[in-house]
């Protein structure tokens, strides 16, 4: 049973990374469940906020969030060729203290997929997650791959995914995504 903790990258009420997030966790496949998760409330990083006060509630609570998952699923927006800020900033104070990083996100699978309504489909915004990936010692699939472009024909005015096509790739990544984490489980 893979439960994976969905994140959207986007605050915006009408968000299409968060509509695909939410056909995500539809398309999941039986016994894998996708949660929901939030970065809001999440403030911007400050080493004086920390230092004087720890970590923030919305943080704390998230980090658990991953830390009993078996996998993290990033659908991420693309602001200037690259991730968003806010998105990147909510990443940062999960990494603190830096010594709960291998818990956190140490050996995790994540998956990461993407919205934009333009034509690019956030292929350089998943890219320019890589480093970071990688830095905090994750293990990304890169088994399938979701750049839903043109996202306000994808959508319907229901926040619904409507294209058919792109409802499919939906499927087949959560599907080979849950298979990944399944094979992987045992030895984490
Ligand atoms: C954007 N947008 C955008 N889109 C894209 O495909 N490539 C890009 O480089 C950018 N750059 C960019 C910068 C900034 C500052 C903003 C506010 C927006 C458009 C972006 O994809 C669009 O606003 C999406 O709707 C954002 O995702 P959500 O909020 O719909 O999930």
């Amino acid at each position: 049973m893979p439960r994976i903790i969905g994140l959207s990258g986007s605050l915006r009420r009408g968000s299409f990374n968060s509509m695909l997030l939410r056909a995500a966790v539809e398309a999941a496949p039986a016994g894998t469940t996708i949660e929901v998760a939030t970065i809001r409330g999440i403030p911007l990083y400050d080493g004086d906020l920390e230092a004087e006060s720890g970590l923030p509630e919305a943080v704390t609570r998230l980090k658990e969030q991953i830390a009993g998952s078996d996998g993290l699923l990033l659908v991420t927006p693309e602001y200037n060729n690259s991730m968003p800020g806010v998105l990147k900033n909510a990443i940062d104070w999960l990494t603190r203290p830096a010594a709960d990083i291998p818990r956190i996100f140490g050996g995790r699978p994540v998956g990461i997929i993407g919205a934009t309504p333009g034509p690019g489909g956030t292929r350089l915004s998943q890219a320019a997650w890589l480093p970071v990936l990688r830095t905090l010692g994750t293990i990304p699939w890169f088994g399938g791959f979701v750049f839903v472009s043109k996202a306000a024909q994808v959508f319907d005015s229901e926040a619904k995914l409507q294209d058919p096509a792109v409802l499919a790739q939906v499927q087949k990544f959560v599907t080979g995504f849950a298979q990944f984490i399944e094979r992987f489980r045992p030895s984490r």
